[in-house]
């Protein structure tokens, strides 16, 4: 499963470091070479030589190992591997990364790095719920760091919660899934995301709270599996993930016109929240307040549907459209109507009515195809993604087999 693969594998101090020894093992039996570092506070919890003998590998602990640096520099080691993975990650370890500092080996290596990181957290459940844990995981999602999370149960320190490293199986399954088969490698699928900003003069426009949280999560969990991916957003609360073609823009009409140019496409999936109307007529100079105090009268007019536009294009279809349908009420019943009005193959529905779905971390959301509705879980939007991601897998594999 993972011949040929390179894992650089970063212990960090927790009780759970003990645990990195069992995930050593299964790395090695599914085919993986495996280059161990260890911070120091690890050191404390399992030896160097436990894991050098489990690994086959020496342990690289130190950042001003001279002799080592002369063979091969901190820099190189960092990018010797297909992936990073620190297990167990600690709070503290979290909050470097989240920072960006590096003041030893093994935090120098995932700041100089360019392959995939992941992180497995580890800690006491008081520390995991709190917010800075809580902010740094956000931030180093967004940075593109994969998170294996924690699990719920007895930990060590004699409390009961959520903190507990998860098994090393599942680190296994994680890691697996990033070094492993990519079923949509050669596929194209575009992905639209974020808000969209229509003038209104220069320096004012109409947008609305999509944070392009979803989007981003899809646009990842696509290329994950190895699709290439074009990214078509507007302006986004969180960065574009890493390895995807970019396409930023602001208005509708930009977006419609970036999707086209991206076309053909195996599948697109539209997860951005557009203007539904926008200005006639922007004003080409700043809107003045006027003497007599009265307000300006906005004319609108209604943007292209391109959700509608490319689920219809007389030639280049994608075979697998996705649209979105955030709800406030009758979330199936619309959605039912949104999918057969606008002619996409599926609708991804979720209720955005006042649960802080919209710019938040989860979503809860139906699938709706012409086969019927599956109603998922409330999960974070990077479950969702990979969910989704995965049911897209099936969908062209399925296509291809002429079904
Ligand atoms: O009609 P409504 O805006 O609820 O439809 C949502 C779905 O349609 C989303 O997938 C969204 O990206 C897409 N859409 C679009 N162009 C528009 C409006 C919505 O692509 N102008």
């Amino acid at each position: 499963m993972l011949a040929n693969r390179t894992v650089t594998l970063i212990v960090t101090g927790g009780i759970a470091a003990y645990k990195a020894l069992e995930l050593v093992r299964l790395l090695r039996q599914a085919g993986a070479r495996v280059i161990p570092v260890m911070t120091r506070a690890a050191e404390s919890f399992v030896t160097p030589l436990s894991l050098a003998a489990l690994a086959e590998e020496e342990v690289h602990r130190d950042l001003f190992d001279l002799t080592r640096e002369a063979r091969m520099g901190h820099i190189a080691l960092s990018r010797a591997a297909d992936l990073v993975a620190v297990v167990p990650a600690s709070a503290d370890f979290l909050a470097k990364m989240a920072h960006g500092l590096a003041d030893d080996l093994a935090s120098t290596m995932v700041l100089a790095t360019d392959t995939p990181v992941l992180v497995a957290p580890a800690m006491n459940v008081r520390m995991w719920q709190h917010p800075a844990t809580r902010r740094n995981l956000a931030r180093l999602r967004e940075d593109g760091v994969h998170v294996v999370p924690p699990e719920e149960g007895a930990m060590a320190c004699g409390e009961t919660g959520e903190g507990r490293l998860a098994a090393p199986e599942a680190v296994l399954a994680a890691i697996a899934r990033l070094l492993g088969p990519k079923p949509l490698a050669g596929r194209h699928v575009i992905v639209t995301s974020g808000p969209t900003r229509e003038p209104i003069d220069p320096v004012r426009f109409i947008a609305n709270r999509s944070s392009g949280r979803q989007g981003a999560a899809i646009a990842r969990a696509l290329a994950d599996l190895g699709a290439d991916v074009t990214f078509v957003t507007g302006p986004a609360e969180v960065p574009p993930p890493a390895g995807v073609r970019v396409v930023p823009v602001e208005t509708a009409a930009e977006m419609l016109a970036a999707v086209e140019e991206a076309l053909p496409a195996d599948a697109a999936v539209f997860a951005a929240a557009v203007a539904d109307w926008r200005v006639r007529q922007a004003a080409s100079s700043k809107i003045k307040k006027t003497p007599d105090g009265a307000p300006p009268t906005l004319r609108m007019i209604e943007n292209p549907d391109i959700l509608a536009a490319i689920s219809r294009h007389p030639d280049m279809r994608p075979p697998l459209v996705v649209g979105f349908a955030a709800e406030t009420d009758d979330v199936l019943g619309n959605a039912r109507a949104k999918r057969v009005r606008k002619g996409c193959d599926w609708i991804v529905a979720n209720d955005v009515g006042g649960t802080g779905i919209m710019g938040g971390a989860e979503n809860e959301v139906i699938l709706v195809t012409a086969e019927g509705e599956e109603r998922w879980p409330r999960m974070t939007k990077e479950e969702v993604a990979r969910r989704l991601a995965e049911r897209i897998v099936a969908a062209l594999e399925r296509q291809e087999g002429g079904g």
